[in-house]
């Protein structure tokens, strides 16, 4: 039997960047992403008594599945199986768009797999399950605004919703500056951060200092402060990355251009706030009656690069007829 599942993909807004337990996959602090409605990934798993090894297809191409199968181990452990998988995923995010997703994927294969090993996870076992394949899959189990707590163990490290949801009409603008592969994989570039940045232990620190603040400027609809305690926490992410050794930045010329148009719509009282992750695209938050505006101003430097969404709802099971 084949189980089906879709994941969307989230953004950051306190951003994770170093891990405590590389093992455990234990974040060094806590996290908070808005999971989006139109960037996901679904996933088929079949786990077939005559395969003599998992198989993975990623867009209609065979992958080799190392990093799939080591997580379906643990899957198979949990289950009490020893049975190989067919795991077949699709993403469903436009290809320039350059947010091809671990989050998205983890948690789809999470919610898939563990499904099809008969296992009935609840959301905060599948979210501690996704974050054994990538950190950010954590939040991506669930919709809307997310938190990861960052925990001291396997049993505490999970995401859950906030407690009390932005009512705000939240809109991500996704500026694809360039839809190559990453430079640096976000696995290498934190390590590395951690490993050689003076600047590591002070990003954490500060880092953390901005959990609290956010939660409760989501609570509150506090727009301009949402979006100050964003971009804080993206800046001081790069500016960690900028001091390791060799020096490093996922920066190119465009992504400060998209920076400087951000800049310039704010001081027209616009309110977007722009944040960036292992990578030079550029993500803006804004409130829909902001959109078209924004639109309108990044468009002659970005042209049809500019994607717009909403907020997106928890993964899911899916049936397929
Ligand atoms: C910059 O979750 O991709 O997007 O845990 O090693 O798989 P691994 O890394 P990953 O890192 C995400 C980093 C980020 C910030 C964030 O999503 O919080």
């Amino acid at each position: 039997m084949t189980t089906y599942a879709r994941a969307h993909t989230n953004i950051a807004l306190i951003k994770y960047w170093g891990k405590a337990n590389r093992k455990l996959m234990l974040p060094a602090t806590s996290s908070i992403s808005l999971t989006l409605n139109d960037f996901y990934t679904d996933t088929a798993v079949t786990f077939d008594p005559s395969l003599n090894d998992d198989r993975f297809m990623l867009n209609g191409e065979e992958q080799n599945p190392v990093a799939v199968s080591r997580f379906l181990d643990r899957v198979r452990h949990l289950g009490k199986i020893s049975t190989y998988a067919q795991v077949t995923s699709l993403n469903h995010v436009p290809t320039a768009a350059g947010l091809a997703s671990s989050a998205s994927a983890f948690a789809a294969l999470a919610t898939a797999a563990s499904r099809a090993a008969g296992l009935n996870l609840s959301p905060t076992e599948l979210s501690r399950l996704a974050r054994r394949g990538s950190g950010s899959a954590t939040r991506s189990i669930f919709g809307g605004a997310v938190i990861w707590h960052r925990g001291h163990d396997d049993a505490s490290s999970f995401a859950e919703p906030l407690a009390i949801q932005p009512s705000l009409p939240l809109r991500m603008l996704v500026v694809t500056v360039s839809a190559e592969k990453k430079a640096v994989s976000s696995r290498k570039g934190m390590a590395n951060t951690v490993a050689t940045s003076p600047y590591y232990d002070a990003w954490v620190a500060s880092n953390e200092s901005l959990i609290e603040p956010m939660i409760t400027a989501l609570a509150e609809d506090d727009l301009a402060l949402i979006g100050k305690l964003t971009e804080l926490s993206s800046m001081r992410m790069h500016a960690a990355i900028m001091a390791e050794e060799p020096p490093f930045t996922y920066f190119l010329p465009e992504t400060l251009r998209a920076w400087q148009l951000v800049q310039e719509q704010r001081a027209l009282g616009i309110p977007a706030f722009a944040t960036m992750d292992a990578g030079p695209n550029v993500k803006i938050l804004t409130t829909e009656p902001y959109v078209d505006i924004l639109l309108t101003a990044l468009r002659p430097v970005f042209g049809d690069r500019i994607l717009s969404t909403r907020l997106g709802p928890d993964a899911s099971i899916i049936t397929k007829e």
